[in-house]
């Protein structure tokens, strides 16, 4: 298939990009650039020794996808381009809001326009909120508290309208899936390609990996009184790359069989790990001490948030493959040859 794959040249984007090449699909790559850089991309063809076309545009351009609609033979989309920083949705909700939500709204409006049927759609275990329990299935109950979660939740049950109203038409128009990831970590095994965030990194691994570089000078643990049997949060931390395979077995499960509902997978390991169980295996992958202080709670953090993927194994035939030790080797390899990120 030809898969257009907007916010391609991002983290989770570019590491797709690789899954998806390497299965035989043909890539064409959308990005504003606004959080990524092309070094990325080139990477992505030294990696694979495969060309693909890249346009630079924004999402929420119409005539911009209208134009990479009409030029190429598009099968399906990836829609990874979007926001993603929870405390600065906090502070910029209209922006969060035009690039998440009116950006999906009008990507949709174009696929439509060119008969372009098939969207896998970049969602996130956030939209569980607090959730009541753990493992969490896809049936637990949706909420938000920011506006980042917000904006996702929005594009869901926007997707899950637009399947509504094939439904009530009878047309059978939209194949529609939705991924929820948790924890993105780690980086290709090559060491050339990883997470290259801009500035203090908002997330726990690239943060722990720029400390043991020299980059930072100690982790701020947040919060160590948590109803958890260290005390710290808990999360699924999942290897970017059985991400990146979970994508192309959903595009293979959406090409294979008609859907008359939006489908739902969780893309977690199933496994929980604290914040100082993270610590100690990247101190033991890296060999370089990550020193930390435990400071308070994270607004809006919650305790326990790790995933029942098994929905994603019955119907993809996909499971997390790559363990702890090995998400922490491959976020070293990245880190440590690559200190400045893409800018190196
Ligand atoms: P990223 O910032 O590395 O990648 C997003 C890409 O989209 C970037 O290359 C950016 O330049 C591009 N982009 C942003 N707005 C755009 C627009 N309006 N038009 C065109 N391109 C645009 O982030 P990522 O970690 O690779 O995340 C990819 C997707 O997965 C996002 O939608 C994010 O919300 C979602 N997600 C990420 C995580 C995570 O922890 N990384 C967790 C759950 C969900
Ligand atoms: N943490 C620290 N210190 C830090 C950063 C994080 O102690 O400097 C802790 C957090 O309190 C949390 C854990 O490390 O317990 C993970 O925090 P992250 O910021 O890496 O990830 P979150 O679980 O808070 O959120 C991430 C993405 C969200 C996404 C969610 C999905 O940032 O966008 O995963 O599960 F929605």
């Amino acid at each position: 298939m030809r898969v257009l794959i907007t916010g391609g040249a991002g983290y989770i984007g570019s590491h797709t990009c690789i899954a998806l090449l390497e299965e035989g699909h043909e890539i064409v790559v959308f990005d504003n650039l606004s959080n990524s850089s092309l070094v990325s991309l080139e990477r992505v063809r030294q990696i694979t020794g495969k060309t693909f076309p890249v346009i630079v545009d924004d999402v929420t351009d119409r005539l911009a996808l209208d134009s990479v609609f009409s030029e190429h033979k598009i099968d399906a989309v990836m829609h990874f381009a979007g926001k993603k920083a929870v405390g600065e949705s906090c502070v910029e909700p209209l922006m969060y809001y035009q690039n998440n939500v009116a950006g999906t709204l009008i990507l949709c409006e174009a696929m439509k326009a060119h008969e372009i049927s098939t969207l896998i759609f970049s969602s996130s275990a956030t939209v569980y909120g607090d959730p009541h329990s753990t493992p969490i299935t896809e049936e637990f109950p949706l909420s938000t508290t920011n506006p980042y979660g917000q904006s996702k939740l929005m594009v869901e049950n926007i997707l899950r309208d637009l399947m509504a109203a094939d439904n009530l038409s009878g047309k059978n128009f939209w194949q529609l899936g939705i991924l929820r990831y948790f924890n993105p970590v780690g980086a290709h095994s090559s060491g050339l390609m990883g997470e290259d965030p801009q500035g203090i990194p908002n997330n726990l691994l690239p943060y722990i990996a720029q400390v043991a570089v020299g980059k930072l000078d100690k982790l701020s643990v947040f919060g160590g009184d948590y109803p958890t049997p260290d005390g710290r949060g808990i999360r699924d931390y999942i290897h970017v790359m059985d991400l990146a395979e979970g994508h192309v077995k959903a595009l293979h499960f959406l090409s294979m069989n008609n859907v008359s509902d939006c489908q739902v997978w969780n893309l977690g390991t199933g496994n929980g790990y604290s914040v100082l169980e993270m610590v100690k295996a990247f101190e033991a992958a890296s060999q370089c001490p990550v020193p930390y202080e435990i400071t308070s709670r994270r607004s809006g953090d919650i305790a326990e948030c790790w995933a029942d993927p098994s929905k994603a194994k019955r119907e993809l035939g996909w499971k997390a493959g790559r363990n702890l030790q090995v998400m922490m080797e491959d976020a070293w390899r990245w880190q440590s040859s690559n200190p400045k990120g893409y800018s190196s």
